[in-house]
């Protein structure tokens, strides 16, 4: 039997109670676009980000948070009610330094909550990708991918993202789990064609689309960008120092 701690990939919150979330380190992985837009937000100098599940508790908690933002989308429309949207060209460093942001978002921050007994929270997306896989490597500690997918949907981007991590990080780790194969060979589909082009095929590319948002994407798919590390502190996203 191996002694490499597990990792396995979960690739929808309809899955989720399927999977061992205790004592392990969950990622929770919304590329388009909460995880993106956290990752923006947090290097740009938000104090904190605290994702919430209901538009009702953003309003409140934003009421009763200093120098707070209430931000987010249902079904990626900016929701009425909330002062900002779920973009992460939205958080430039003038805007978001020293800020906090409350999030909530369809899908992302929906899984963020279903986790349960976790060691740790933590999230991530191609912005910060090797941030998220140098860490996973340093913790020596089972983990879970867990793709917050579209309403309880497949779908590509978070799957894609997954597999390349599951690439980068493989060696390290006892993997017997048939979803991170699949999503490590989506990973090796793409063959050199840029993540972008691949990912014009996603129903939320189409979706987003229509509301005009398509550099939105091309920002969520640029490897690195804001390479840090999200992990959940109490309520709180904060940078891992
Ligand atoms: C989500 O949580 O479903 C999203 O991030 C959707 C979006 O803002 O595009």
């Amino acid at each position: 039997m191996s002694n490499k701690p597990q990792l396995e990939v979960c690739l929808s919150p309809a899955l989720l109670h399927l999977f061992d979330t205790k004592d392990r380190i969950v990622v929770i992985i919304d590329v388009f676009r909460a995880t993106s837009t956290i990752a923006a937000a947090l290097d740009n100098g938000a104090k904190s980000i605290i994702p919430v599940a209901t538009v009702e508790e953003c309003i409140e908690l934003g009421e009763h948070t200093d120098n707070s933002i209430t931000a987010g989308e249902r079904n990626g429309k900016v929701v009425e009610g909330l002062q900002y949207g779920n973009s992460p060209s939205e958080y430039s460093k003038d805007f978001v330094a020293g800020k906090t942001l409350v999030l909530t978002t369809t899908n992302g921050t929906k899984l963020l909550h279903m986790v349960e007994g976790a060691a740790q929270i933590i999230t991530g997306s191609f912005l910060n990708l090797s941030a998220v896989c140098d860490y996973l490597i340093k913790q020596n500690m089972p983990v879970l991918l867990g793709c917050a997918a579209w309403k309880d949907r497949f779908n590509l981007e978070d799957t894609l993202f997954a597999g390349m991590v599951v690439d980068r990080v493989k060696e390290y780790f006892d993997i017997n789990c048939d979803s991170a194969y699949a999503a490590e060979q989506l990973h090796h589909s793409l063959n050199g064609q840029k993540p972008i082009d691949f990912l014009k095929n996603s129903a939320h590319y189409k979706r987003l689309s229509a509301y005009g948002l398509q550099s939105d994407m091309e920002y969520c798919a640029t490897v690195d960008k804001h390479n840090v590390l999200p992990v959940l502190h109490g309520r709180e996203l904060l940078i891992d120092k």
